[in-house]
C-alpha cells in the first residue's frame, strides 16, 4: 500500500479541505446554481437537488476519496493498479477515461464563463478610476458575447492563470493558492448576503427558492438536478479523486467528505439567497433567467448601491477566484496522468493540457457569435457541451466509481480506507448505499433520459 504521491501531498487535513472546497465551490455554486434554479421553476428543484447531493453525491465523495487514497495515482493509473489488486478486468480503466474527457470539456466551457468574470471584475476596476459605468447591463452582457476576439482573450488569460498555478505542483502551487483565496472568498460571500437581506425582498426569493411547487418537476429537470450535484462537487469526472491520492493516510474521510459537500451546498444556498432578492427588487422574473443571470442582474443593484462599484469589483473578483479554485482541480488529473505516463515534466505537461483544453474552448466562445445559428439537438453549442459533460458524463462517472468502489474494492480495502473505528453498522449502510441505492438513482435518471423509462 502506497502511503504518498509522486505528486506531492497535502500538508495536513485542512489543506486538502480547503483544496476539495475550492475545487467544489466555484461558477456551479454562483453562476449556475441559480441560473438553472431559475430556468427550472425554482423550490421543487432545489429540493430535489439536496436530495441528489445527500443520497447521490456524499456516498460518490467519499468512494472518490478512498479510490484516490488507496491508488495514490492519477485516476487511470490508480484505478488500473487498484482492478489488478482485486483481480478485475483493466476495462475499468475506461472510468478514468471518461474522467479525463469529461474534464476537458467542462474546462473548456467553464473557462470561458470564467473569462466573463475576468472581464466583469476588470470593468468594475475600470469603473473606479474613471471608467464608463454599466448603466444597461443587458447591452454590455450581449456586447461582450458578440466579440469573439474579446472572450477568447479573457478565455485565454483563464486557463494561463490556472495553468500557472496547476504547473508548480500540489505544496507550492495548490495549497499555497487556495489557502490564501479560500478565506477571502468566504468573507465576501457573507457581505454579499448582508446586502440581499437588505432589500426588503428577502422572504421572497427565500420562497422562490424553497417553496416547492410540484407541477413543475418533470424528467429533463431530474436530470439537470442530478447533473448539477455532480457538477457542483466536482464528482463523476475523477477530480477529487486525484485531490484524494494527495490526502495523509489516517484522515478521516467521511468527516472531510462532509466538510465539503456542506460547505458547497452552503455556498450555493447563500449564493441564492444573495442573488435572488436583487433579482426581484429590480423587477426582473426570477424565472427563466438563463446562462446571463447574474451579468445581467448584478450590475443593476452594483449601479445603485452605495459603495457598488467596489462591491461589484470584489463579487467579480470573489467570483474569478472560486472559478479559478476549481479550474485547477479540472486540470490536474489530465495533468497527473501525462506526467505517469510520459516523460514530460509537470510544467510541459500542464502547458499541453491548457492548451488543448483552450482550444475546445474556442467552440464555446464562437456559440455566442460566428456559430450563433448553430444548433445541436435544440441547444447553442455551449449548451450542448454542458449537457454532454454535466449531465450526462458526469453521471456516468459517477456510476461507475460507485459499482468499482462498491463492488470491486475488498470491504476491508474500503473500511480500512474510510475509517477503522466505523461502527459495523454504519460501515455496512455506506456499503450498501453506494452498491445499490446510489447506482439505482442514477440509473433512474439516465434511463429516463434516454426514454427508457
Ligand atoms: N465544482 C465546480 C463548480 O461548482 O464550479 C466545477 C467543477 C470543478 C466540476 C471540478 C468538476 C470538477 F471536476
Amino acid at each position: 500500500m502506497q502511503t504518498t504521491s509522486i505528486h506531492g501531498m497535502w500538508s495536513s487535513r485542512l489543506a486538502f479541505i480547503l483544496a476539495a472546497t475550492g475545487s467544489a465551490v466555484g461558477l456551479g455554486n454562483i453562476w449556475r446554481f441559480p441560473y438553472v434554479t431559475s430556468d427550472n421553476g425554482g423550490g421543487a428543484f432545489v429540493l430535489i437537488y439536496l436530495a441528489c447531493i445527500l443520497l447521490v453525491g456524499l456516498p460518490i465523495m467519499w468512494t472518490e476519496i478512498v479510490i484516490g487514497r488507496r491508488g495514490r495515482m492519477s485516476p487511470i493509473n490508480s484505478i488500473r493498479e487498484l482492478a489488478d489488486d482485486a483481480g478485475a478486468s483493466r476495462k475499468w480503466m475506461g472510468l478514468g477515461i471518461i474522467g479525463v474527457l469529461a474534464g476537458f470539456l467542462i474546462l473548456s466551457f467553464y473557462s470561458v464563463v470564467a473569462g466573463w468574470t475576468l472581464h466583469y471584475g476588470f470593468l468594475y476596476l475600470k469603473e473606479l478610476f474613471g471608467g464608463t459605468p454599466i448603466t444597461d447591463p443587458e447591452a454590455t452582457f450581449t456586447g461582450l458575447l458578440a466579440s469573439p476576439g474579446e472572450l477568447t482573450f479573457w478565455h485565454g488569460l483563464f486557463m494561463l492563470m490556472t495553468m500557472g498555478v496547476v504547473a508548480f505542483g500540489v505544496e507550492k502551487g495548490l495549497e499555497r493558492a487556495v489557502s490564501i483565496l479560500m478565506p477571502m472568498l468566504f468573507v465576501l460571500l457573507l457581505v454579499l448576503l448582508g446586502y440581499g437581506m437588505n432589500t426588503g425582498y428577502f422572504t421572497d426569493a427565500a420562497s422562490f427558492l424553497f417553496r416547492p411547487d410540484w407541477s413543475q418537476v418533470s424528467g429533463g429537470m431530474i436530470v439537470t438536478a442530478m447533473g448539477q450535484a455532480f457538477f457542483t462537487l466536482s464528482l463523476g469526472m475523477c477530480a477529487i479523486m486525484t485531490y484524494g491520492a494527495y490526502l495523509p493516510s489516517g484522515v478521516n474521510i467521511p468527516k472531510v467528505g462532509i466538510t465539503v459537500a456542506a460547505t458547497d451546498t452552503v455556498v450555493a444556498l447563500i449564493a441564492g439567497l444573495a442573488i435572488f432578492p436583487i433579482v426581484i427588487s429590480f423587477g426582473l422574473d426570477p424565472e427563466g433567467g438563463g446562462a446571463g443571470l447574474i451579468f445581467t442582474s448584478l450590475p443593476l443593484a452594483f449601479a445603485e448601491m452605495p459603495f457598488g462599484i467596489i462591491y461589484g469589483f470584489l463579487f467579480f473578483t470573489l467570483l474569478s477566484i472560486a472559478a479559478w479554485t476549481s479550474g485547477i482541480s479540472l486540470m490536474e488529473p489530465a495533468t497527473a496522468y501525462i506526467v505517469e505516463s510520459t516523460n514530460l515534466s509537470r510544467k510541459a505537461a500542464a502547458l499541453c493540457v491548457a492548451a488543448v483544453a483552450w482550444i475546445m474552448g474556442l467552440a464555446s466562445v464562437f456559440s455566442f457569435n460566428l456559430w450563433a445559428e448553430v444548433s445541436i439537438g435544440g441547444r447553442d453549442v455551449m449548451s450542448a457541451i454542458e449537457y454532454v459533460a454535466n449531465d450526462i458524463m458526469l453521471p456516468v462517472g459517477g456510476l461507475l466509481t460507485a459499482l468499482f468502489g462498491g463492488w470491486i474494492l475488498s470491504s476491508r480495502i474500503t473500511r480500512e480506507e474510510l475509517d477503522k473505528k466505523m461502527p459495523t453498522w454504519a460501515f455496512n449502510a455506506w456499503l450498501w448505499i453506494t452498491r445499490i441505492v446510489t447506482p439505482a438513482l442514477i440509473l433512474v435518471v439516465l434511463a429516463g433520459l434516454f426514454g427508457i423509462i
